[in-house]
């Protein structure tokens, strides 16, 4: 066939690199429902649910169960399940409806109920409702902090400007697990010399993180994944039950603690019992909320190849992302790992969260460029930094993040390598160099480093474990070589464990300690005049791009 120049032209754009593919339900393959779906219903008897979407209690998987017993509201049920799909819709995009009021009213209605509550909803009625249900009045963001040589001087320096840039939260994980420790530690000093303040996570095997987390070396947790299939769950070696137990763990110890989930999971690990991935999000939903968790990274996260695949699957994304809000749950709303070529594609998927604003835009904004990025490349790196600052800027929103100086990055960036260099040195770590710390302030990436000795990096992190090593440590090896400041901020982190105020839904520090929650900030949006507004101090600190004509000036 003679080829079109036009369509040629086409077929070579980088969207047209990405998977699509027809919807398919039998293998799950479907966004928002699938023929199979249940159609909502429920019985109580003597307090007791009887039947949930259809099923008799005697027919229930582990999920059904865990759902009937501890994530639905039997007083408000029968009066929730008797108001009408459509009617709940409406109810969550119209302004004269608080968020109180829905809250109220969802704690009753069942996931089948909720899915189709979502179907009568467009996407920007999607984002209406978020910008009603998200938990905490400001919008928050999370950054990772990874690299491909594991260099826990870069991931302090990285972890400083990350915080210095805005975001609330940061994450980190390994390419060689073993380096756990030394990651924790270059987290918790980076990003306290970045902004006081500012949560960590290291993502590791279940029992170290939950070690670290105990030590002190870290201050929330993040990927205790749920869902929606019983297949799939138990093929994980976990269920409900244990995930609750691991999320008491954590909190027992005075960590905030969220799940994970997100649909496509369940497609992707082949057991999606024909549902749909709203559906059985739904699911994974319900049960972060009966096992008492605060909080949900979701929307698709990892399996967002498969959701972005089908139609309406960008659309699923944010339904389920409002669907945690509806639950009361803190979200944090994914746009993490990358899924498409496509430069406009990946920034649209965006904007649905980033335009209402959600507890966290991003559970995962690549704060390194994407060859650093260990948790697999994010949908937005390190060299979308002005790109994003300009968008809040274009459209007066508040992602989370700042426009900062090179002066300060520099700054930030140095002090944090020098301050783990003194700590390492203290307690006799793995030596940092002055080269090393020099290389690190001005980097980009580990492209720009030196390379550590492994060994001895490796000896280190397994000594940190076997000395028993702790946050404390780490506050006194601070005062101790002159970072009074950074071992003060990090002893605050520490204290934050005790008082236990962080553990409430959304929450978030500010850089003199004061908890922003959704229980002392919740999100009081009720149309025009009312909400977050981006105003004052934080509007001037928005505009303040670099690459700027100052008229003034001229
Ligand atoms: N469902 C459940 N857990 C997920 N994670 C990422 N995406 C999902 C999902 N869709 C969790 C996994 C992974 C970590 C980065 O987040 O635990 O290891
Ligand atoms: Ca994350």
């Amino acid at each position: 066939m003679k080829r079109s120049k036009r369509i040629e032209t086409l077929d070579k754009r980088p969207v047209n690199l990405d998977g699509y593919i027809n919807e398919w339900p039998e293998m799950g393959f479907t966004a928002m429902s699938s023929p199979y779906d249940p159609k909502p219903s429920i019985k109580v008897e003597d307090g007791k649910i009887v039947e949930l979407d259809g099923k008799q209690r005697k027919d229930f998987d582990f999920i059904d169960q865990f759902i009937a017993d501890y994530a639905i509201n039997i007083e408000q049920t029968q009066h929730s399940m008797s108001i009408s799909s459509l009617e709940i819709a409406r109810m969550i995009v119209d302004i004269h409806v608080s968020r109180q009021e829905i809250l109220k009213l969802i704690t009753g209605i069942t996931p089948a109920k909720m899915t189709e509550v979502m179907n009568h909803l467009n996407v920007v009625e999607l984002m209406m409702g978020m910008q009603k249900m998200r938990a905490r009045k400001t919008p928050g963001n999370q950054a990772h902090i990874t690299n491909l040589k594991d260099d826990p001087v870069q991931i302090a320096a990285d972890a400083a400007e990350g915080a210095l840039r805005g975001f609330a939260e940061e994450e980190t994980t390994m390419g060689v697990a073993r380096y756990a420790p030394l990651s924790a530690i270059a987290l918790l000093i980076g990003s306290q010399v970045g902004r006081p303040g500012v949560l960590t996570q290291c993502s590791a095997e279940e029992a170290t993180e939950l070690e670290l987390g105990i030590r002190g070396l870290t201050t929330y947790a993040e990927t205790l994944s749920v869902y929606g299939t019983e297949k799939v769950f138990i093929d994980g070696d976990d269920t409900p039950y244990s995930k609750a137990f691991l999320n008491s763990a954590y909190a027992s110890r005075g960590l905030k603690v969220r799940f994970t989930s997100g649909s496509g999971s369940e497609v992707l690990m082949g057991s999606s019992e024909k549902k749909s991935m709203l559906y059985l999000e739904c699911r994974c939903l319900y049960a972060t909320k009966g096992a008492g968790s605060q909080g949900i990274q979701n929307g698709s996260v990892s399996c967002i190849g498969i959701t972005g695949s089908v139609p309406s699957g960008i659309r699923e994304v944010l339904a389920e992302n409002l669907v945690a809000a509806l639950l009361g749950l803190e979200c944090a709303s994914s746009n993490d790992q990358s899924f498409s070529n496509s430069d406009m594609r990946r920034t649209a998927r965006t904007m649905l969260q980033f335009l209402p604003g959600t507890d966290f835009i991003f559970s995962g904004y690549a704060a390194e460029p994407n060859y650093d990025n260990m948790f697999a490349g994010s949908n937005f790196d390190a060299e979308d930094f002005d790109d994003y600052n300009v968008l809040q800027r274009d459209m007066q929103v508040d992602g989370g993040l700042r426009p900062v100086t090179e002066e300060e990055v520099i700054r930030v960036r140095n002090k944090a390598a020098r301050a783990v260099q003194a700590v390492f040195k203290h307690l006799h770590l793995s030596p940092v160099s002055d080269e090393q710390v020099e290389a690190v302030t001005y980097a980009h990436g580990s492209k720009d480093t030196p390379d550590r000795d492994v060994t001895a990096d490796l000896m280190a992190a397994e000594d940190v474990l076997k000395r028993g090593i702790t946050g404390i440590d780490i506050v006194k090896a601070l005062a101790e070589t002159g970072f009074k400041d950074v071992a003060n901020s990090v002893l605050n982190m520490l204290k934050q464990r005790v008082i236990g105020d962080y553990m409430q839904t959304a929450a978030i520090l500010d850089k003199e300690f004061h908890v922003l929650s959704g229980l002392n900030t919740a999100n009081d949006y009720m149309g025009p005049g009312t909400g977050y507004r981006v105003e004052g101090e934080r509007w001037e600190e928005i505009k303040k791009i670099p690459h700027i004509i100052n008229p003034q000036d001229i």
